[in-house]
């Protein structure tokens, strides 16, 4: 029986040790693990068909997207192509509950999205690995948002990137861990994650120790997470994003994501951890602030982070289920 629409749904995800730096760029294959949080209600909903067009046709909504978007749909969809010798072009229509391109990480559950509706509408039988690792195709990120809880995506070490992929290393329900996002903007980042990494891998001399510290931090994080020590995983959490940025900033010409608001939070959450509140800093690349913070403390920190100035809104998440497919 051929399938004639496929619906499917990812959520975004938060790293608490980041991913920064690749070793191919075709591939997306990142030159140190990372370790994230799957993240509601943070969800990208994507339904595709078969088309009778002689090309795929993309919408955001019921919008059709640009060109340059569309074509890394489709340069995307041929992988699916490619696998399952099926030739026909695709309809896909995709949607954000949450801003575009603004440091939320809409490509992660995007490309997540994608790959679970392409699988089924190809007709292909995968993995959990296997889909993470072609989630990874269409952005690095994507590979974590396959999985649910607390994710840890591995570096691998095979020239083609087959064990280069995410898995869970927690559900959802071992540890009630929150992510609070203050919303500075609305409007998309300056420049893409590619350009970034790359700029920063060639020019910043402080690459090299980002990415050393990187293996170090995602095998402190695991036994973090294990144990369920909180301070600790905020430590990291913090260090991480922070080192991350000073790579950037120390690129030529300098990558500074960081506004104004944004580091203001990063103090806020220290001066919260001085009252005896656990509220730890972290910072994607784009300017939006996130708190990663505990379940019992959640409501205090956002009804502050709401009044904070510079912050629009806020947008508090838990831990979600893997992406999923109907
Ligand atoms: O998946 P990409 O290529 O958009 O890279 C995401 C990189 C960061 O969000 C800055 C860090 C991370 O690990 O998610």
């Amino acid at each position: 029986m051929s399938i004639q629409k496929v619906r499917a749904v990812a959520n975004a995800n938060v790293a608490l040790v980041k991913y920064f730096g690749k070793r191919n760029i075709p591939l997306n294959l990142p030159a140190a693990p990372s370790l994230s949080l799957t993240l509601k209600p943070l969800q990208t909903t994507t339904t595709l068909a078969f088309s009778e067009h002689k090309s795929d046709e993309i919408f955001l909504g019921s919008t059709p997207a640009d060109e340059k978007f569309s074509a890394r749909i489709s340069k995307f969809l041929n992988l699916f192509r490619e696998q399952s010798g099926v030739l026909q072009a695709v309809r896909v229509s995709t949607e954000n509950n949450f801003p575009t391109a603004a440091g939320l990480a809409s490509s992660a559950s995007g490309f997540a999205a994608l790959t679970m509706g392409a699988t089924k509408l190809f007709n292909l039988s995968l993995s959990e690995p296997e889909l993470s690792a072609l989630a990874r195709r269409g952005s690095g990120s994507a590979s974590r948002s396959i999985c649910g809880g607390i994710v840890k995506w591995q570096k691998g070490e095979n020239a083609d990137g087959t064990d280069s992929f995410a898995h869970s290393i927690a559900p959802p329900e071992h540890w009630d861990l929150r992510i609070l996002v203050g919303v500075t903007t609305q409007s998309p980042k300056e420049i893409g994650s590619t350009e970034a990494m790359e700029r920063t891998r060639i020019t910043s001399a402080y690459y090299s120790p980002w990415i050393d510290s990187t293996h170090i931090a995602v095998a402190e994080a695991m036994s973090a997470v294990k144990t369920k020590d909180f301070e600790k995983l905020g430590d990291i959490t913090e260090h991480s994003a922070l080192s991350m940025h000073a790579a950037l900033m120390g690129a030529r010409p300098p990558i500074v994501f960081l506004k104004g608001a944004t580091l203001d939070v990063f103090h806020f959450s220290r001066a919260l951890r001085k009252e005896g509140i656990g509220a730890y800093f972290t910072c994607d690349a784009g300017p939006q602030p996130k708190i990663l913070c505990q379940g019992n403390d959640a409501s205090v920190i956002e009804k502050r982070l709401l009044h904070f100035p510079g912050i629009q809104k806020v947008i508090h998440c838990s831990l979600a289920h893997g992406a999923s497919v109907s």
